[in-house]
């Protein structure tokens, strides 16, 4: 059960959605869990609900390179060194289906946010990972860091280059033994997508079902929670500079030649 036992990880993002089931699952397999977001109420019932022996809560705004330091130290202060880096907190703009309507300040809040946010985010855990020789960083990009028209211009390119940044980082840190990955879900019932289409709950999941490739099964944020688990842990010893796709095969499928559509009766 427990395959983080005595590893340290640091989680953006974790007063919500996956960095919340994250931050849960990482404390059942043992780890100490480092809370860091900008919603301090959430993140501090975060960690009330896992238990102040094993999780501490710190104001952080990604975008702001002091905070992101002051994370890392208090993960090392306060636990003696860091093993996981999950850089999970991002955000999704208004959806304006045409380019000419979209404004260049809510562009520019989602690279920052979730891009600039996760580049510091390893900037600090690399700090810190490189002279231990060892570490995990991971990060949330999204479907749309593989395919076209399911998110805004601001966000298919800000997970595009999440891509970008893992791969380079993994080149880099591989000579430490530090492992660099990403992973890239489908969509799902969190705060994020519910204020970006309106539902929530068994209506949004209707939807995503309706449009996803796999049928019979939700994807739920503890599935994103278990493949982090997995590429946070030594059982993908091997595995760097990956983009795990979460999708049910949706980013593989173009659906315009639907070749394989049963019969009803079938
Ligand atoms: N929900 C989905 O369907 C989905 C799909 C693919 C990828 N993602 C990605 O998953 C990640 C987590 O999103 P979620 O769906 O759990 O949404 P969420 O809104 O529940 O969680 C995001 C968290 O990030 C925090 N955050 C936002 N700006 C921040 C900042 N400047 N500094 C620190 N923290 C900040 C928020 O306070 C929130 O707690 C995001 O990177 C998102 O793009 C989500």
């Amino acid at each position: 059960m427990c395959r983080l036992e005595g590893k340290i990880a640091l989680i953006t993002g974790g007063a919500s959605g996956i960095g919340e089931c994250t931050a849960k699952l990482f404390a059942e397999h043992g780890a100490k869990v480092v809370v860091a977001d900008v919603q301090d109420q959430l993140g501090q019932a975060v960690c009330e609900s896992i238990g102040s022996s094993n999780s501490i809560y710190v104001h952080c705004d990604v975008t702001n390179e002091e905070h992101i330091k002051n994370a890392v130290d208090t993960a090392v202060k306060t636990y003696g060194k860091l093993d996981i880096m999950f850089c999970n907190a991002g955000i999704m703009d208004p959806n304006r289906p045409r380019i000419v309507d979209n404004e260049k300040v809510d562009f520019e809040r989602v690279i920052s946010i979730n891009v600039t946010g996760v580049f510091l985010s390893m900037k600090h855990a690399a700090r810190v990972m490189v002279p231990a020789r060892a570490g995990s960083i991971i990060s949330t990009a999204s479907v749309a860091s593989h395919i076209g028209g399911m998110a805004s211009h601001a966000y298919c390119c800000a997970k595009h280059a999440v891509v970008g940044l893992t791969k380079n980082l993994a080149v880099e840190l591989g000579q430490f033994g530090i492992r660099v990955n990403c992973l890239s879900p489908y969509a799902m019932d969190t705060p994020l997508v519910t204020r970006f289409v309106g539902i929530e709950g068994e209506a949004l999941e209707n939807v995503t079902h309706q449009l996803a490739n796999l049928k019979g099964v939700t994807l739920r944020t503890d599935d994103v929670a278990k493949a982090a688990l997995f590429l946070a842990s030594d059982e993908a010893k091997y595995i760097s500079g990956h983009n795990l796709f979460i999708d049910g095969g949706y980013g593989i499928v173009n659906p315009s030649f639907n070749m394989f559509k049963y019969p009803e009766n079938v």
